[in-house]
């Protein structure tokens, strides 16, 4: 056998970029497709997005960081797309403020998709006529924006789903059938398990994609620990408020109670209680118990069902009235490896009691790049894991998500630690 040549080791690698790159695309558009053009118009409040906006967004991503880099000779589809679609590059120039995105009626919906084919057509004819040397320039970018598409697919979900939660309608963003009879089945108790503590490894080091933000891969030393093998579910959660969880300040941080009274929390972001005015005669059935709105619409809260939209302060007054707290995001990914550990990612990501700070060592991406993780290490909390919103293979055990500790429209929970 002959060893393969530059030319068509290159070819291969192209083709298998070209298949993944078609892959994610049509992935945000298939997300995209239960809603109407309405839907995906609407900003229901600062911090969503419009699905229209994403869609535009993560093309505006491979334009700017890819094409108008790498592609000789490429012509923008609008330049005024610059403007409308920068998320927060300052490098990149001025953009349109975030809190109006939902004021874009136009470019069109039709405008968008046009957008999205053009900017796909030209990344596969840069993929098409790369050399290898070309190749091993495009792929880094290429494999960012393909991440940082999957990023924003979450995102769409959560942010539609946070508008729908806004429309007394309740729609479902894809309706499922009734729901299962349910027998009052007990959830298995959780079980704790033990990490001797100690020096352990934390980060991504070696093959395989991963944000800057996940290294270096750097030592740090735990004390002994337990740990929750499962994730905390609503009908614990249940529990929670009806012995007054949130009327006892005593449990919350002094931040957290302040939110709770500022924002008449009394329940996770789209539980409805039984009088909630929005339940109508479909919802008939199931008189007397929470409801809990979701992708599916109304359906009856499933006691074994990991809590979500939960703020971090919700997560910590719940781990305060369960005698336990939240793992630190190390004390989190050692533990990921313990035999047992269950529900660690596809259902909820799970707050930690770690502040969103640099790894020792820690060097943002070159160029453009450089703003899309480090500039936001302030003032926030990590999460990890991962959720039943994430695309399937995006995240990893040293994947670091992050979120303001107020922040309940995301898949977010908790997991217990001691
Ligand atoms: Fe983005």
């Amino acid at each position: 056998m002959t060893p393969p040549t530059p030319a068509s080791h290159s070819g291969r690698e192209a083709s298998g970029l070209r298949e993944r790159y078609r892959a994610v695309r049509a992935h945000s558009l298939a997300l995209a497709a239960p809603l109407s053009a309405e839907d995906q118009c609407i900003q229901s409040m600062p911090d969503a997005s419009p699905t229209k906006w994403h869609l535009a967004h993560t093309t505006w991503f491979f334009e700017t960081v890819l094409l108008e880099r790498h592609a000789t000779g490429y012509r923008a589809f609008d330049r005024r797309f610059y403007y409308l679609f920068n998320s927060y590059y300052e490098a990149l120039g001025p953009r349109h403020p975030r809190p109006q995105r939902g004021l874009l009626t136009r470019p069109s919906l039709d405008d968008v998709m046009a957008y999205r084919a053009h900017v796909d057509a030209a990344v596969e004819a840069l993929l098409g006529t790369a050399d290898a040397a070309g190749l091993a320039a495009v792929v880094p970018v290429l494999t960012l924006g393909l991440h940082h598409e999957q990023q924003h697919q979450e995102l769409l979900l959560t942010d539609i789903l946070h508008a729908f939660s806004c429309n007394p309608l309740l729609p479902a963003y894809r309706p499922a059938g009734a729901p299962p009879l349910r027998l009052a089945t007990q959830a298995p108790p959780a079980q704790w398990l033990q990490h001797p503590g100690g020096r352990v490894a934390v980060g991504h080091a070696g093959e395989g994609f991963a944000f800057d933000n996940e290294g270096p891969r750097h030592p740090a030393l735990v004390q002994p620990f337990a740990i929750q093998d499962r994730l905390v579910n609503c009908g614990e959660f249940a529990q929670f408020i009806a012995d007054g969880g949130y009327r006892r300040p005593e449990l919350w941080l002094s931040d957290g109670w302040a939110a709770v009274q500022s924002q008449g929390w009394r329940h996770p972001a789209y539980w409805l209680a039984p009088d909630d005015p929005r339940l109508g005669e479909e919802h008939a059935a199931h008189v007397g118990g929470w409801q809990v709105f979701g992708l599916h619409g109304v359906r009856p809260m499933e006691p074994e069902a990991p809590v979500s939209q939960l703020s971090f302060y919700e997560a910590a007054a719940y781990a305060e009235w369960a005698g336990a707290r939240l793992p630190t995001e190390f004390e989190w990914e050692a533990a990921s490896a313990l035999p047992g550990m269950a529900q660690l990612a596809g259902h909820v990501w799970q707050w930690t009691r770690s502040s969103y700070d640099p790894y020792p060592g820690f060097r943002p991406l070159p160029g453009v790049a450089a703003e899309y993780n480090g500039k936001f290490m302030v003032g926030q909390l990590v999460l990890r894991g991962g959720s039943a919103a994430t695309p399937e293979g995006h995240t990893r055990p040293t994947y670091r998500n992050f979120f303001p500790p107020a922040a309940r429209w995301q898949f977010t929970g908790l997991r217990l630690a001691r």
